[in-house]
């Protein structure tokens, strides 16, 4: 059991490189299944979720290595497509599996991932649209079985831009044969990413970033080197973390464009933001303003996964914020715990009032999810007094050196682990 301890009142100071997309990195990480030779991907981020990608395509029979933040994945023996249950129940992600396996090998076997503690999150438009590009789907004892022994180019109409389905259904039809359109296609940099990587294999693809991707499918994939883009939450957290602190900090690779939403509220808030090439500044010197509306919503819109922390630096802004959730239907959970820590929030079914305070107190939370953990975290640098963060794994699902970052820039953090009832060992000096 690990558990941040946070010293809140430092003013974080300094520059970071932001390390490369979970987002992008997962998958592009099962894309790679579909060539014939080894890929080579650059600024591969060393987090939870990325090992466990890594343990399935090893599961699968693939040659996998990792050097610092390269991975390279010769998928040529491969010779199982069912992908084990457990290693399928430590990571939803794994169902970025599905499209290219069928579409490689004629088949996949996964079990079905059930809900998670932001949502029921259903796949079901991941299965109409392979259905629609000729695949037989059979739902039995917890499993999902999908056949085709080539799949057929289709026209998709996505009910709502799910970003795992337009992935997953974009790999697929890479192989199908002839033209697939998937109309109402999500446009998260993520999906840009991925098209530009099977584009190196050797795939033809238009429109990625557009709500309409056009893909020929072509009869194989070959290998090639990609370098993953940076991670735009990891971006937007430390961006939201430097504001909360009143801090003045220095992040390198980053896509300005990608963090527009964020970017943009910031400095409704007061926050200055200043960007040039892949360096963004942030820095907070007067009191923080409530920002009147927030809304979550599909790409370019406010990122649902940067809701929680900027509930956050709410918290401690003069006036009343309003922040709706339209994503996922249960992403409030942080909201208790920042309550614990004095902050002032009223939840109407999927909207919070947020009354800022002056400050809030550091006090003993719980991460219940991802970016809730890192929510959680900031609000404790901000906060008098000491925050004990318990159930952090959640945050190593999507952070690479959370604390270790958070330090180098000046918070007092550290993570202990228990080693008895009530004796803690510090394990990241
Ligand atoms: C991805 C991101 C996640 C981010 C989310 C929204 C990855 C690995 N994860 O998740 O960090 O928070 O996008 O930006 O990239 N839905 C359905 N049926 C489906 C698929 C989705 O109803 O078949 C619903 C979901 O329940 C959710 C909404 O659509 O309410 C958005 O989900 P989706 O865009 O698919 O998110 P993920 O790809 O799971």
């Amino acid at each position: 059991m690990e558990r941040l301890v946070i010293e809140g009142g430092k003013r974080l100071t300094g520059s970071m490189r932001v390390h490369g997309s979970k987002n992008a990195a997962l998958p592009i990480l099962a894309a790679v299944v579909m060539a014939k030779e080894e890929t080579v991907i650059r600024d591969v981020p060393n987090l939870d979720d990325i090992g466990v990608m890594l343990d399935i395509l090893r599961s699968l029979g693939a040659r996998v290595t990792r050097t610092k933040s390269d991975v390279v994945v010769d998928p040529s023996s491969i010779y199982t497509t069912d992908v084990p249950e457990y290693l399928m129940r430590l990571m939803r992600s794994s169902i970025f599996l599905m499209g290219p396996l069928l579409a490689r090998f004629g088949t996949v076997r996964i079990s079905k991932p059930g809900g998670c503690s932001i949502g029921t999150r259903p796949i079901d438009l991941h299965l109409k649209g392979l259905e629609l590009l000729g695949a037989e789907i059979i739902e039995r004892h917890g499993f999902i079985e999908c056949r085709a022994p080539r799949l057929r180019g289709a026209t998709i109409f996505l009910d709502f831009p799910s970003v795992g389905a337009t992935e997953n259904l974009m790999m697929a039809a890479v192989l199908a044969e002839g033209e697939t359109i998937i109309g109402n296609a999500a446009r998260e940099p993520e999906i840009r990413d991925l098209a530009t990587l099977l584009t190196e294999l050797g795939a033809k693809i238009r429109g990625a970033g557009d709500d309409t991707i056009v893909i020929e499918g072509v009869p194989e994939l070959h290998g090639g080197i990609y370098q993953v883009s940076p991670d735009r939450i990891v971006a937007g957290t430390l961006m939201i973390a430097a504001a909360i602190t009143q801090g003045h900090v220095q992040l390198h690779n980053v896509r300005l464009n990608d963090l527009t939403a964020v970017t943009t509220k910031l400095r409704e808030a007061g926050v200055q933001v200043t960007g040039l090439h892949d360096i963004i500044e942030v820095k907070r010197t007067g009191a923080l303003s409530a920002v009147e509306r927030i809304q979550t919503a599909p790409h370019p819109g406010f990122p649902t996964d940067l809701q929680a922390p900027f509930m956050s630096l709410m918290t401690v802004a003069q006036g009343v914020s309003v922040i709706s959730e339209t994503i996922f239907e249960d992403r409030f959970q942080h909201v208790s715990e920042l309550q614990r820590m004095g902050a002032s929030i009223k939840v109407d079914i999927r909207t919070a009032f947020i009354r800022g305070k002056k400050e809030l107190t550091g006090a003993v939370v719980e991460a219940t999810d991802l970016r809730a953990g890192a929510a959680l975290a900031l609000a404790g640098l901000a906060a008098e007094g000491t925050t004990i963060l318990e159930r952090v794994h959640h945050i190593d699902r999507g952070y690479e050196g959370f604390e270790i970052q958070l330090r180098e820039l000046g918070a007092n953090i550290r993570r202990v682990r228990e080693i008895g009832k009530d004796v803690h060992v510090t394990v990241d000096a």
